[in-house]
């Protein structure tokens, strides 16, 4: 078996029919997708990705009408916040139904629930009517796909259609993923959409904020589902602040990287799966002083940005 790319909705249901997989693009990443309903082609998105049981799939939907079918309860929070972000990168958290199998979320009696914003997967969800549970593309601890290539490299010899797109992985990594309980909004893992952004979607609303475990810790050990080794590169990567004058030290290719971080997030991934040139042993990741000097906002996407980087790569 081998994969092929195709940009036809038909040819990618067709797939799911055969018994094989669809790569969806979507804003963020890649995913690599099954319908929540073929528990046989969920179980192969776990061997593809060699992904251990116990860390839960994402289910995207391509509506709020479709997302109710897999969640218990929909408070006002969750409709503020789903009306403000979807389509878009925010991952919500919530009680599952039972539509949604155990082998989806690891035995967990929640479910994350996303609306990606690209046409063709929404066109693909919607066709299918029902919905698609799907992790990042990748093999299990590497780097995530912000491209059709970046899919077909890992997954060449497996039964896969890889949906391509026009629209580019604008943001560039992983969605936000949040869990609503009662008032209660605990950020699992950080990502473009910030703490200050939910914070004004809810303005005049009940709640409180807290950050997971990790969310925004550096040097982070495990939450749920999230190990510390993670995004990792095939080669040695570093991570040094750039403070001062660098001196640069031999065999290590230094890049400094952008301090928007937006461009940086957008760029992050392409420039980890960038290979390393003959000549270097490790890429060292500068990151700009300047960015201490950004607005509160983009300084959490700057942690958003902290939080895959310090499980790729290693402070120096
Ligand atoms: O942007 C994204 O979210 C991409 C695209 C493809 O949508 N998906 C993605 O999926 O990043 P994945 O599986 O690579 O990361 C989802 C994370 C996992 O670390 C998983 O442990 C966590 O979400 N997760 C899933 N369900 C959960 C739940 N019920 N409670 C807590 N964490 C959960
Ligand atoms: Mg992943």
């Amino acid at each position: 078996m081998s994969s092929f790319l195709s940009d036809n909705i038909d040819e990618a249901l067709g797939c799911w029919k055969a018994g094989g997989l669809v790569a969806i693009p979507t804003e963020t990443v890649y995913g690599l997708g099954a319908p929540v309903d073929r528990e046989d082609l969920i179980l192969k998105i776990f061997s593809y990705k060699e992904r251990p049981f116990y860390d839960p799939l994402i289910v995207h939907i391509s509506d709020k009408l479709m997302a109710k079918n897999y969640v218990e309860t929909w408070d006002p929070l969750t409709e503020l916040l789903t009306e403000k972000f979807w389509p878009g990168p925010l991952t919500i958290v919530l009680k599952k139904t039972n539509l949604v199998s155990d082998m989806i979320t690891s035995g967990l009696p929640t479910v994350g629930i996303r609306c990606p914003k690209n046409k063709q997967t929404l066109d693909l969800i919607n066709a299918l009517g029902v919905g698609v549970a799907a992790p990042s593309a990748n093999k299990f601890t590497k780097t995530s796909p912000t491209n059709k290539d970046h899919v077909l490299h890992s997954f060449k010899d497996d039964h896969l259609c890889i949906l391509t797109s026009d629209e580019k992985t604008e943001v560039g990594i992983e969605s936000t993923i949040i869990s609503i309980e009662n008032e209660l909004i605990t950020l699992l893992r950080p990502g473009i959409i910030t703490q200050i952004d939910i914070e004004e979607a809810l303005k005049g609303e009940k709640f409180q904020f807290s950050l997971g475990k990790t969310a925004f810790e550096e040097k982070a050990p495990t939450a749920p589902g999230q190990d510390p080794i993670h995004y990792r590169p095939t080669y040695k990567l570093e991570l040094m602040e750039g403070k001062g004058q660098i001196i640069e030290k031999e065999g290590a290719e230094y890049v400094l990287l952008d301090k928007d971080p937006y461009i940086t997030a957008r760029e992050l991934y392409l420039l980890m799966r960038d290979p390393l040139k003959k000549s270097f042993n490790r890429r060292v990741f500068v990151l700009p002083e300047s960015r201490h000097q950004l607005n509160e906002k983009e300084k959490q996407v700057w942690q958003s940005i902290l939080n895959r980087l310090v499980k790729a790569g290693k402070w120096v």
